[in-house]
């Protein structure tokens, strides 16, 4: 894979327009997880020893297009400044044609740029030729070191790199090689444990991997989905609407496949995501509760199935573990999934920011066989399919 080890590449003084993933969690204004910062470390020191200039490229959160500034990369920015130990100036400016000579006249006195939000332009999701253009002017070469936004076609991951030379970063290759070395040498019987919020993102994903898979399990708010389409009064809890035929395709793929698929039999509710928490079967559900966690019974039953597992890949946690009221089934699977991983050494890999934010909150990194920056991405990965971003550079 084309990297930035690559000896014919000269960095010296070139402008290096470098995508990364900085999608961080955030509460009011505050970064509450950096795993994502400290990875592109490596990359960013490489980069500034070969006396190169770096311009970072990255996005938080999905703004659909338009400013909104609680997704600003300002506070990533400074938080950045902090690891290195060295100024990286944030561009506010728009970057338009008529904007890169101002940008680039800044860039002419210092080392490190932070761009703001590239979802704040339309052009970014539509992965729109134009707007990479306009984006590239700004460099000399293109290097993407963000594996887990590589399932997107988006003008700074694919697009772009049809106007600069461009190669892969040192992370991303970290990853790949990883991961390409784990799945190549699995073992049955495979777990795959598929929770948090992003369900839309996800619920393709699983229809297309329950034929690799012998348990599915659905936690989180991708559960609350499927439990909806088994006729279950979710309350006010998320929920994707509109799935029924894919989720009615999920089931029908895992019998014809032998995919036991597990949902939910008990939960935690509440009224609100900082409201105290209440155990409940799933005919006791109101229509002002708000599924948040899985309850005891399930958490059991999880505990079984990972008992007779060689492998498990985890995505998504089981719950809004970001309150203590609601970290118990996060918690416990961190635990089973650690405990076993150590003990029977069985193969486990968890992937996704959310996913890594809990397995930090609860001190488990040691325990899994690999951690993966990438939820998405990683679960496409296991589908076998070629990432945009992979595809556009190779
Ligand atoms: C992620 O958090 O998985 C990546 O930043 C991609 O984010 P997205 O699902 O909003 O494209």
């Amino acid at each position: 894979m084309k990297n930035l080890l690559d000896k014919n590449l000269i960095l010296k003084n070139k402008k290096v327009l470098l995508r990364v993933d900085l999608n961080v969690p955030m509460n009011k204004g505050s970064i509450t997880e950096t795993s994502r910062i400290e990875k592109i470390l490596p990359t960013i020191k490489f980069l500034l020893n070969k006396k190169a200039k770096i311009i970072i490229l990255s996005h938080i959160g999905r703004p659909k297009g338009k400013f909104v500034s609680e997704m600003s990369l300002e506070p990533i920015s400074e938080k950045l400044s902090k690891y290195l130990n060295k100024k990286v100036f944030f561009n506010k400016n728009e970057i338009s044609e008529s904007t890169i000579s101002e940008i680039n006249k800044i860039m002419s006195n210092c080392s490190i740029m932070m761009l703001e939000n590239i979802r704040f332009y339309k052009g970014e999701e539509l992965n729109d030729k134009k707007f990479a253009k306009t984006i590239s002017s700004l460099g000399d070469v293109y290097i993407n070191d963000a594996f887990s936004c590589s399932h997107r076609s988006h003008a700074s991951i694919d697009a772009i790199t049809k106007y600069l030379p461009s190669y892969f970063g040192l992370q991303i290759i970290e990853e790949i090689d990883a991961l390409k070395k784990l799945t190549s040498d699995i073992k049955r019987p495979i777990t795959c444990i598929i929770g948090g919020s992003k369900i839309s993102t996800k619920i393709n994903v699983i229809k297309n991997l329950v034929n690799n898979f012998d348990n599915m399990i659905i936690v989180g708010g991708m559960a609350n989905t499927i439990l909806e389409y088994k006729g279950v009064n979710i309350g006010n809890s998320i929920c994707e609407k509109e799935t029924k035929s894919l989720v009615k395709e999920i089931f029908e793929k895992s019998k014809k496949y032998n995919c036991k698929i597990i949902t939910p039999i008990d939960v935690v509710v509440s009224k609100n995501i900082e409201g105290s928490a209440k155990n409940k079967k799933l005919d006791e559900v109101e229509n002002d509760d708000m599924i948040l966690d899985i309850g005891p019974e399930t958490i059991s039953s999880i505990k079984n199935i990972i008992e007779k597992s060689n492998t498990v890949l985890w995505n998504g946690p089981a719950g809004y573990f970001e309150n203590p009221n609601f970290e118990n089934g996060t918690k416990n699977i961190l635990e089973i999934i650690s405990n076993k991983t150590i003990k029977d050494k069985i193969f486990s890999v968890a992937g996704g920011g959310e996913t890594v934010a809990a397995i930090n909150k609860f001190k488990k990194l040691d325990s899994f066989t690999f951690v993966s920056t990438a939820g998405g991405a990683f679960l496409e990965f296991l589908e076998g399919k070629t990432l945009p971003g992979i595809k556009a550079i190779n």
